[in-house]
């Protein structure tokens, strides 16, 4: 008999156990992964179908929206919703309200793109904001005319700044408002927040640009204005991608810059550190391990996304290595993730094609395993 319990708690898989951390509080530490699929209105109101989306895959333990645009400022890609206006926050909470009602929890990443934008997909004048005026290489893609350059960022300057970080702290009213459970800065990926930590995109000679510290300074104070606007840190996290070169990122000092961003925001008492280990691309290769960086040096829960399967994800648990595991793809074709994990199931493979196209097709069409 004790054999059994012996052997019985060995195979245990983390990924299914409840999590009680900080603020979290979480039925498993399955993570959806936050992604863009551009179903949003022109003017960033979420459709209908976005109720569905995410309530289809409420068993995760957690759900992180996709990117979501702080003022229309921050928009770079076509369809992508916002948190700035009582339309956007009135349908945000049809999807809020759907995902509690099956048990979820969801937060609500922000996303400015900064200089990763095209002029065809925004709706206000004039050119995107950025650290410096670098336009970066390659090419994104636009409804009206398909791929084209990004246009060139026009380089706030210092007394603006504090106005982009009030965004960030009415957007948070806004998303606790629309009933989400916290947000995620997006500090990721080539957007804004990583345009002032990397020395590549950020040129600046003011207190935001130059040394490690004055480069992490616009994120750690849009951190300490969310929490404000959240009226607590433990409701707000962030998301890093350290060495990523996703977007024509080049971090001269990452292994510098990371150790001291966390040491800076350990006192915060952020809900939880989200680190994504490599890119879209899964061909860039990373010179280190960004998720055993930020292990190391950040105290609070962290999420570790990118590549991962159900015994990959399950290993770096018991490793002690993360506490959550996020999955996005795998998201995408299985609203029933959490069930094929846990039954073994083979997963279905989504369809890049529809990764950003409008429409139901692709979006909530994939079928629960039951129906397959
Ligand atoms: C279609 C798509 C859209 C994405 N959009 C976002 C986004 O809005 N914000 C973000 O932080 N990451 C975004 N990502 C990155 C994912 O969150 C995730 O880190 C990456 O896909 C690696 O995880 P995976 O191997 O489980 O897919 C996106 C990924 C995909 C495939």
């Amino acid at each position: 008999m004790r054999g059994e319990k012996w052997e019985e708690s060995v195979m245990r898989e983390l990924l299914f156990e409840p999590i009680a951390r900080g603020s979290l509080e979480l039925k498993n530490r399955i993570v959806m992964a936050p992604m863009t699929r551009s179903r949003a209105s022109v003017t960033g109101v979420p459709s209908d179908l976005a109720v569905t989306y995410y309530a289809q895959r409420a068993d995760a333990g957690l759900i992180v929206t996709e990117g979501t645009q702080p003022s229309a400022n921050g928009q770079g890609y076509p369809r992508t919703p916002g948190m700035h206006s009582p339309e956007q926050i009135a349908a945000w909470r049809k999807v809020t309200e759907a995902v509690h009602a099956r048990g979820g929890r969801i937060v609500l990443q922000l996303m400015h793109t900064g200089r990763i934008a095209h002029r065809l997909n925004r709706t206000v004048e004039g050119p995107p904001v950025a650290p410096s005026a670098v336009r970066a290489a390659g090419q994104m893609y636009t409804d009206v005319l398909g791929l084209q350059d990004h246009s060139m960022p026009r380089a706030l300057a210092t007394e603006e700044i504090p106005s982009v970080i009030d965004e960030y702290r009415q957007a948070t009213i806004n998303a606790l408002l629309a009933g989400f459970d916290g947000v995620e800065l997006h500090g990721a990926n080539g957007y804004l927040p990583m345009q002032f930590l990397a020395s590549n995109s950020n040129r600046r000679t003011d207190r935001y640009g130059g040394t490690i510290q004055n480069r992490a300074r616009f994120v750690i104070e849009t951190l300490e204005a969310m929490a404000d606007g959240a009226g607590s840190a433990s409701r707000i996290g962030l998301r890093v991608s350290p060495g990523n070169t996703f977007n024509d990122i080049q971090e001269s000092d990452p292994l510098d810059l990371y150790p001291y961003l966390a040491k800076t925001i350990n006192p915060l008492g952020l809900a939880y550190l989200h680190v994504q280990r490599s890119g879209k691309l899964p061909q860039q290769a990373q010179t280190f391990d960004p998720v055993a960086l930020m292990r190391t040096h950040f105290t609070g829960p962290i999420i570790a996304t990118g590549g991962f399967d159900r015994d990959s994800a399950n290993e770096l648990l018991r490793r002690g290595e993360a506490d959550l595991i996020g999955f996005a793809r795998p998201f995408v074709a299985n609203p029933d993730l959490v069930r094929r994990f846990r039954s073994g199931a083979p997963l279905a493979q989504p369809d890049p094609a529809t990764f950003y196209t409008p429409g139901p097709k692709g979006y909530i069409d994939y079928p629960r395993l039951e129906a397959a």
